[in-house]
């Protein structure tokens, strides 16, 4: 898949985030290594801080479909900044991609590419345990 296609399919999922509350509308594309992609957008709750991010969504529909090895993630906001993961995603996707590239856009499908080991450096991972 081209980095185009992996974008257009994050920026597809912002259609279907559910953010009442925000209105911070987020969608993601997982590639993993083999090629199969993984989508996901954010899903809001009453009680705010069972939220969970567009990525966390991407990652776990990923993981339980049994695919772990990514390689790359697209994540797209609907603002004029790029939209980078939070701190709690950084630190997911870091469990199994250390070495994963992330392309953030912004709501005109502009991309500020860079790696996770950018946005989370010396961090912490299984191999510490
Ligand atoms: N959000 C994501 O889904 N991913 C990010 O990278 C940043 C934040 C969501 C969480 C919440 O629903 C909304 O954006 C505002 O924080």
């Amino acid at each position: 898949m081209t980095q185009q296609e992996l974008c257009r399919l994050a920026m597809d999922m912002r259609s279907r985030a559910y953010a009442p509350y925000s209105k911070f509308t987020v969608g993601a594309a997982l590639e993993c290594a083999d090629g199969t992609v993984f989508t996901g957008c954010n899903v809001e709750n009453a009680a705010y801080g069972e939220t969970i991010c567009a990525e966390r969504v991407a990652v776990t529909k990923a993981v339980s479909e049994g695919h772990r090895d990514f390689v790359r993630l697209a994540v797209a906001g609907g603002s004029e900044d790029f939209c980078y993961p939070c701190g709690s995603c950084r630190q997911v996707l870091r469990e199994f991609a250390p070495g994963l590239e992330i392309l953030c856009l912004n709501g005109k499908g502009e991309v500020h590419a860079l790696t996770l080991a950018q946005l989370l450096p010396h961090s912490f991972g299984p191999e510490y345990l």
